[in-house]
């Protein structure tokens, strides 16, 4: 059984009480803190500029798992590096330069992570596999919090196990977007090693509580 992993996504915290939410998720016994850059064209909504890093950074305990939703990631790779970057994700769509970025990360010293949207196929990126630490299936269309996950993920964690243990691989699956404890059993037992979960841990009085909720 894999280590069941968990990402808090902070896309949806109360920015201006950062440090007490950030301190919040000190507190629990999660594995990372997972940051949603956007850049307002490969999706609409922006977030997460360099100066909002370097304060959850400095507050802190946690390593940090980057997601980058942005149209040319490597001028966002090193920079990602320089800030406390556990995991660097990067989509596949839209990026012709997919396979040296995902060079660039790791040559950077982290764990290269390649993230995929709800209607890509596995398929489409099975030749990347072997480049690759995480493989992040997005549950959602991505770009915004509190969506409603969405249930094609659970094939699309089967179909990327085959493949890993097929070629030996070693590839952490995550899974990101809509994920609350209804979802989080099934996929720890399908395969999924981290799961990021923003708005179920977030909006819950009690974030331990939630963290804890999420592995059972
Ligand atoms: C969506 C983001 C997710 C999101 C997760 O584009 O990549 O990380 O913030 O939040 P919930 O769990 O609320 O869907
Ligand atoms: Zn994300």
């Amino acid at each position: 059984m894999n280590k069941k992993e968990i990402s808090v996504s902070i896309l949806d915290c109360d920015f201006n009480k950062l440090k007490n939410e950030i301190n919040s998720i000190n507190s629990t016994n999660c594995d990372y803190i997972h940051i949603d850059v956007m850049d307002g064209s490969f999706v609409p909504s922006k977030a997460f500029d360099f100066k909002t890093i370097k304060k959850v950074n400095l507050y802190s305990k946690k390593k940090l798992d980057y997601h980058l939703m942005v149209n040319d990631p490597i001028n966002y790779i090193e920079k990602c590096s320089n800030h406390n970057a556990e995991i660097i994700s990067i989509h596949y769509e839209e990026n012709v330069n997919i396979y040296n970025d995902l060079i660039s990360i790791k040559k950077l010293g982290c764990k290269a992570g390649l993230a995929i949207n709800p209607n890509t196929k596995i398929s489409d990126v099975a030749s990347l596999f072997k480049e690759i630490n995480i493989l992040l299936l997005m549950s959602v269309q991505p770009g915004k919090g509190g969506q409603k996950f969405l249930e094609n993920t659970f094939d699309k964690i089967l179909e990327a196990n085959q493949i890993i243990n097929d070629n030996n691989l070693k590839i952490k699956i995550e899974v990101d977007g809509g994920i609350d404890n209804k979802f989080s059993t099934k996929l720890f037992d399908l395969g999924a090693s981290i799961l990021v979960s923003g708005n179920f841990i977030i909006n819950n009085s009690n974030k331990s509580t939630a963290v804890s909720l999420l592995r059972q």
